[in-house]
């Protein structure tokens, strides 16, 4: 059988991880958010005082057990770190190296289908209203106890998106042959079901 490898890219809270998780477990394929390696890099080095490109050239799987990783402090971190191309080549190898394995794998971020992937058979683009994007931030932050208010949640993901998209190294953008997904009105099921016949569809 063919190898499978799928390409998800898209802003923050866009539905992009959680689908990129459910499509690896329907076609039995390792998944990589690839987010949580530019967050490791930015919050060590951080915390360290190394130079990023340091730790991204030692950085192994062990480093994204953090469960710190996942706040919005850390993904702030990340994308600061994201806009030097010294710290993305050196992230290049491993994640090369994940999509090539076995039959296939599954990988999400902003640059898997344009830089990280080129080649890979299905690519997504996931998009949501930078509201519908907020609410479901905010709901994710309320519910692992963070104390936050709306506004705020909007501000800080309209900087790391203008940061995400206007950087000159690997910038989000869709592929041109990436399929544009919005998930503004569809809930986690919903997005599944759309991608997966589309999938299909192709293949
Ligand atoms: O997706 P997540 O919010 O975890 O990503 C954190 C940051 O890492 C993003 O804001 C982005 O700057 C960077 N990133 C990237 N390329 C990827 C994945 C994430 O530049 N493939």
């Amino acid at each position: 059988t063919q190898r499978l490898v799928i390409a998800i890219d898209g802003p923050s809270a866009s539905g992009k991880g959680t689908l990129a998780k459910r499509l690896a477990a329907h076609f039995g394929l390792p998944h990589l958010d690839t987010g949580m390696l530019y967050r490791a890099v930015g919050w060590i080095a951080a915390q360290t005082g190394e130079p990023p490109a340091k730790v991204a050239a030692r950085l192994t799987l062990a480093d994204l057990a953090d469960p710190h990783l996942r706040s919005d402090e850390a993904g702030q971190e990340g994308s600061k770190v994201a806009v030097m191309p010294e710290v993305r080549a050196n992230l290049l190898k491993f994640q090369k190296e994940f999509s090539s394995q076995g039959s296939g794998a599954v990988l999400d971020g902003r640059d898997i289908g344009t830089v990280i992937c080129p080649d890979a058979p299905v690519k997504l683009f996931v998009t949501a209203s930078p509201e519908a994007r907020a609410v479901r931030r905010y709901q994710e932050l309320r519910g692992r106890g963070v104390d936050t208010i709306k506004p705020r949640v909007l501000a800080e993901m309209a900087e790391r998106d203008r940061r995400d998209s206007e950087r000159a190294a690997a910038p989000l953008r869709a592929a041109p042959d990436a399929w544009l997904l919005d998930t503004s009105e569809m809930d986690a099921d919903a997005a599944f079901a759309a991608a997966l016949a589309f999938i299909e569809r192709k293949g």
